[in-house]
């Protein structure tokens, strides 16, 4: 019998063919008309699991989009680790930016992967992450290794919130209980230097409208004397950040949990360099809030920003006109002990009352997540940091993860398990972005 490292060196080409197929199907929770891609990626996950040797696999109706479920329990006397990944993309737009379609992955080498990285919608975002899990379950379990049971829970909303997640849980919390959840839906510092999150941050997010006149209008005609839409929009968003970086939502920050100086120093350790951040993503200079270094400021401070602003004409040309309406959507990151419903609360009173009388203000709330924080303490924790040990020679350094997972805070809530967060992605992986 192979033991664990032969079963996978052997089978090698056999798991990226796989993986290639799970990436060929355009599982975008977020659009309609991907819904049976959606559901064909639930059941070629089922089917994985199967071929993998776990037990008892099911495709689990919740509201929205179903979760897979498989299992394999040798003893149960042993501790029991709850897999959780999502098999749900990011839509893949603009598709004009992409240099190979996102669903006909394509292996390339790159300068950071000179052995071949593949480029697909998914790739890491998490297809690629929970498959390894996957894998690494088959071959230690064709090996005779497994030294635990193991539950898997793929889940198909995580894009679009895990909203349906939460009762699903609350539901099967019986088949879902478990000693440690393991995740691999984050990011690591560098191929070199493996990390495990230790927190995320969370989210509140809102889309607002501003309406003035009943319709569009000569800017001519009326201009100087009508609100414009625009503006004043505008104007209230201005006003959300102030000069020092700090979000002006009123009680926003009180309950933020400040981290000691020591706590400080121990996150500021992790490798980063500022020019080489810049570089990568092309930017002049870096933003926000005073006092902190980057890695502060996209881990362990709140952060808000308008992820897309619309109104008036921007076609070809020019017209003079003043807009009816205006709309933003507009989220915001949060921290320990930041509550999001708490959060959207007070940001949308606050947006109401930035609002002039000559206009008519609408705030809609979207689907938000908690902030997530454990110890280095936590055994789990202790036990994934071995466990990298046996591949990389650095150390795996605890992290603070700048983006939210919104289940996870419900695992702790409802499962009364910890979750341990070792992500593989790289920040060069670009998610959520072309390519
Ligand atoms: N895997 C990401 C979250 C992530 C990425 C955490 C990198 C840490 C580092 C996840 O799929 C995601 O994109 N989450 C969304 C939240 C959701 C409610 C849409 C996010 O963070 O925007
Ligand atoms: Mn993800
Ligand atoms: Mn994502």
């Amino acid at each position: 019998m192979l033991n664990t490292q032969e079963y996978i060196n052997k089978n090698k080409n056999k798991f990226l063919e796989e993986l290639i197929k799970l990436l060929e199907i355009s599982s975008v929770s977020a659009a309609v008309k991907y819904k049976d891609d959606v559901l064909k990626c639930a059941n070629k996950v089922a089917e994985y699991l199967t071929s993998s040797g776990a037990e008892n696999v099911e495709i689990l109706s919740t509201k929205g989009f179903p979760v897979v479920y498989g299992e394999k329990i040798i003893d149960s006397n042993l501790p029991t680790i709850l897999v959780y990944g999502h098999y749900d993309v990011q839509p893949a737009d603009p598709l004009e930016l992409w240099n190979s379609p996102p669903f006909e992955p394509i292996i390339k080498k790159t300068e950071i992967h000179p052995e071949g990285a593949i480029f697909a919608r998914g790739a890491a975002d998490d297809k690629g992450q929970f498959y390894m899990h996957i894998k690494a379950f088959e071959a230690m379990n064709a090996s005779n290794e497994l030294p635990c049971n193991v539950k898997f829970l793929i889940e198909g909303e995580e894009e679009i919130g895990s909203v349906n997640l939460k009762d699903f849980l609350i539901e099967n919390k019986e088949k879902l209980a478990s000693d440690i959840i393991l995740i691999s839906d984050t990011e690591m510092i560098s191929k070199e230097q493996p990390s495990i999150s230790v927190g995320l941050r969370g989210l509140s997010y809102i889309e607002v409208c501003v309406e003035g006149a009943k319709m569009d209008l000569h800017s001519g005609v009326y201009g100087g004397a009508v609100p414009n839409p625009i503006q004043i929009l505008s104007k209230i968003i201005n006003s959300l950040i102030d000069e020092k970086g700090r979000i002006t939502i009123p009680n926003f920050y009180d309950k933020v949990i400040d981290l000691t100086p020591e706590e400080r120093t121990e996150l500021n350790k992790a490798p980063f360099e500022i020019d080489e951040f810049k570089n990568s993503i092309e930017i002049k200079d870096v933003i926000g809030e005073i006092g902190y270094t980057v890695i502060e400021k996209t881990g362990i401070r709140p952060s808000l920003d308008i992820n897309g602003i619309w109104g008036g004409y921007t076609g070809e040309g020019a017209k003079t006109v003043l807009p009816a309406k205006a709309y933003a959507k507009i989220s915001v990151r949060l921290v320990p002990n930041q509550s999001d419903e708490e959060i959207t609360k007070l940001f949308i009173d606050y947006i109401y009352s930035l609002a002039p009388k000559s206009v008519k203000v609408t705030c809609t709330p979207h689907h938000g997540g908690k902030p997530y924080l454990m110890g280095i303490d936590n055994i789990g924790f202790k036990a994934a940091k071995k466990a990298l040990s046996h591949t990389f020679k650095n150390e795996a350094l605890p992290v603070r993860g700048g983006g939210s997972i919104p289940i996870v805070a419900l695992f702790e809530e409802i499962l009364e398990s910890k979750s341990i967060l070792i992500g593989f992605g790289l920040n060069s992986d670009v998610i959520h972005s072309p390519n």
